[in-house]
């Protein structure tokens, strides 16, 4: 069994869960793109764990976790990451496989992802400075350096100082402190002693784990919205999200996916800069911020906050091949009076598809929406559909209905058994 888990909006739409619960079977747990932009979080009781380059599903005990080809690795990020999961009581012997082909963001690359955003000013893009786009565009320029430099001590060496060296020429055409180059290498060979022993070729284990019919599960990062080819760009971050991206980033054809699971939230938030076409300001949108904690799990930041965007998600389906939904956050909406779906956008009157719509387009559309009645009761111990208020059940086979996609699991509180699972 093949499952693969994406984001349908624009990230933090509650994936981390999603793969936690559907990882429960999982021999494997693989993150094939996109590096510690991602904040994957999942909570078990009180104890909350966000995951920003370890997959999630490794909380299960017979989960291996795989960080395949396609994810951009921040050691530092990934050391403190292992460090914290062993302060908790779990061990990470045998459990974490790290692709010795993964590229490393390197401090570089870090000040350039400010740089660039600094100098771009009021036309900032709202990355997360951690150095994402710099490392992808130098993996595809031929400028990046892999685990596999790092195995191999002397080439990373001569690789460093190479890159570093340009690196801060340019640093200083943006007027920033340059990297210290020796004390980097002495922190990377710390770096390499602790993180050499997860390195392994991950494409062999999990060609072999197919074969052998594994379960594996297959955990997206960010969202369809940011997809770096389908956002609207350059609103966008620094890999792809749609379903191929496994085959590039881990080496497993798509087309031997069993399920690939949307995870929709009930509405729509946003972190960073960029169109967002439902957004909404008023006192809704922080009645909403606030209840569903929509702060960013990897850079604290207030996430914007908008309707639920049908017409986007409804891409998202088309561009992964959804077979299933997983529906998170609607307890959240539970207290308004009237919520409102967005069903399509029109620009003087005229429809116009996502597809078609670049962030020019986008800024300027006006959604369609399809206003519904909204509950009031407190819905985050609900354990089968048919006891969720007749209007909140309403709001969700509508949702079915337009996507013409099943809704599996309805996710009703942030905690691990907060979930209503449909047959
Ligand atoms: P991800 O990036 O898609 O994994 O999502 P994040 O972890 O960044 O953000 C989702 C947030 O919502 C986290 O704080 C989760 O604990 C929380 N969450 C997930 N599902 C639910 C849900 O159904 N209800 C509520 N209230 N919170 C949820
Ligand atoms: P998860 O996996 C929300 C956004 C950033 C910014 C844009 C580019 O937790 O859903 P980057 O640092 O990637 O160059 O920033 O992409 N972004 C995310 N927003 N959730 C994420 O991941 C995101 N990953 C990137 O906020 O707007
Ligand atoms: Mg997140």
């Amino acid at each position: 069994m093949i499952n693969l888990v994406v984001g349908t909006q624009w990230g933090d739409e509650g994936k981390g869960k999603i793969v936690d619960l559907l990882g429960e079977e999982a021999d494997f747990t693989v993150r094939f793109h996109g590096g510690n932009n991602a904040g994957h979080t999942v909570v078990i009781g009180e104890k909350k764990f966000p995951f920003h380059l370890i997959p999630s599903g490794i909380l299960r005990s017979k989960t291996v976790g795989v960080i395949a080809n396609g994810v951009i690795v921040d050691p530092k990020v990934l050391l403190d990451e292992i460090n914290f999961l062993e302060s908790q009581g779990f061990s990470l012997k045998n459990k974490l496989l790290i692709s010795h082909r993964c590229h490393l963001i390197m401090p570089y690359h870090k000040a350039l992802d400010e740089a660039y955003e600094n100098a771009r000013g009021k036309n900032k893009l709202g990355t997360t400075k951690r150095g994402i786009g710099p490392t992808y565009a130098d993996k595809v320029s031929y400028n990046g350096i892999r685990f596999y430099e790092l195995v191999n001590w002397k080439a990373f060496e001569e690789k460093f100082v190479f890159q570093a060296k340009i690196k801060n020429k340019i640093l200083k055409l943006f007027k920033v402190a340059p990297i210290n180059i020796k004390k980097s290498l002495e922190t990377f060979k710390q770096y390499r002693e602790k993180l050499l022993p997860y390195v392994t070729d991950t494409f062999k284990v999990l060609n072999q784990a197919v074969k052998e019919k594994k379960n594996i599960l297959l955990e997206g990062a960010h969202g369809v919205m940011l997809d770096n080819d389908f956002s609207p760009y350059p609103f966008s971050t620094g890999s792809n999200v749609v379903t191929g991206a496994v085959n590039s980033g881990a080496g497993i054809l798509a087309s031997k996916i069993d399920n690939v699971w949307g995870v929709v939230k009930a509405y729509t938030s946003r972190v960073g800069g960029g169109p967002l076409p439902t957004e909404i300001f008023d006192k809704t949108a922080d009645l909403i911020r606030e209840k569903g904690g929509e702060y960013g799990t990897t850079t604290g930041r207030p996430r914007r906050i908008g309707w639920l965007d049908l017409e986007a998600v409804k891409f998202s389906v088309e561009v992964c091949g959804i077979n299933k939904i997983a529906l998170t956050k609607i307890d959240v909406l539970s207290g308004l009076k009237k919520l409102k779906v967005c069903l399509g956008y029109q620009i003087n009157g005229k429809r116009i598809d996502y597809s078609r719509c670049g962030y020019l387009e986008l800024s300027k559309l006006k959604p369609v929406y399809k206003e519904f009645d909204g509950w009031q009761e407190d819905i985050s111990k609900v354990k089968k559909f048919e006891d969720l208020p007749k209007n909140c059940q309403k709001y969700i086979g509508f949702i079915e209905d337009f996507l013409k996609v099943k809704i599996k699991i309805i996710s009703v509180s942030p905690e691990r058994f907060g979930n209503i699972i449909k047959s």
